[in-house]
């Protein structure tokens, strides 16, 4: 494979990829700029890897996009965040179809204003066959919230007779999940040096690997990416085992 910064197994890639994008705000205070600059960046980084891992032959990227505390920022941080997602839906709807990539979300869209969801509506839709990189967007997001609503989904299951106490395992709870298509993630890659989830695909991250850099999001790159994943390939998974 051309462009490659480092030796990676191009038969070892990890299959789903999710990110926590952080450190736009410091990377713009850096430059003293206002923090919106920052996502504004953010959202070129966000081009560039979706980019590099449909390249790469990753079947699922998610980004944490919006969780459901971000809603505690300035109201103009917020607005900025939104009009940022529907600028990027309508101008690179286009290509990512062409690039054969699906497009989903996570999290409680219902939630969003109405412009959003229009627009993430048209994306879905526009994308809904494309076999491709699966491009999941975490939006309004918690994955805690995720659990509850899990939780509430089964009760009501059991609740109408539909299925028996007895019935509810470890399938049964991913499989009611918003993340209920995708597989769970290999590696988790938080930007920016914070070392922590943030309440973000709790459940789905028991065996994940995780990877920390602190590279701000808006100086995340395709090499980057491969840094990564080469890191990643030199793990030892045992998912609890021993080799
Ligand atoms: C973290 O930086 C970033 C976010 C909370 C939002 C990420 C969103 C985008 C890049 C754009 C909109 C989304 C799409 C899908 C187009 P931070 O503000 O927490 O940075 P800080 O920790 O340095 O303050």
């Amino acid at each position: 494979m051309q462009n490659l910064y480092y030796d990676i197994d191009t038969k070892k890639i990890p299959s789903h990829i999710a990110i926590i994008m952080d450190g736009n705000g410091r990377w713009a205070k850096s430059r003293f700029m206002p923090r919106t600059f920052g996502h504004k960046a953010g959202v070129e980084t966000i081009r560039k890897v979706v980019k590099e891992a449909s390249r790469l032959g990753i079947k699922y990227i998610t980004l944490y996009a919006f969780s459901t505390e971000n809603w505690k920022r300035p109201k103009e941080e917020v607005n900025t965040l939104m009009g940022l997602l529907v600028s990027y839906l309508k101008k690179e709807l286009q290509e990512l179809d062409e690039n054969n990539v699906r497009i989903r979300t996570i999290g409680d869209i219902d939630g969003l204003p109405k412009v959003c969801i229009d627009e993430l509506d048209e994306s879905k839709e526009k994308t809904k066959n494309n076999d491709g990189l699966v491009l999941s967007l975490a939006l309004n997001y918690g994955g805690r919230a995720d659990i509850v609503d899990a939780v509430k989904n089964i009760s009501n299951q059991v609740k109408d007779g539909n299925i028996e106490v007895e019935d509810i395992d470890e399938i049964l709870i991913s499989k009611t999940l918003s993340t209920k298509d995708i597989v769970d993630p290999d590696l988790v890659i938080r930007t920016s040096g914070e070392q922590r989830l943030s309440n973000f695909l709790l459940w789905e991250v028991a065996y994940s690997e995780f990877y920390y850099t602190d590279v701000h999001w808006p100086d995340f790159d395709e090499k980057e990416l491969q840094k990564a994943i080469f890191d990643y390939q030199q793990r030892d998974r045992r998912f609890g085992g021993v080799k």
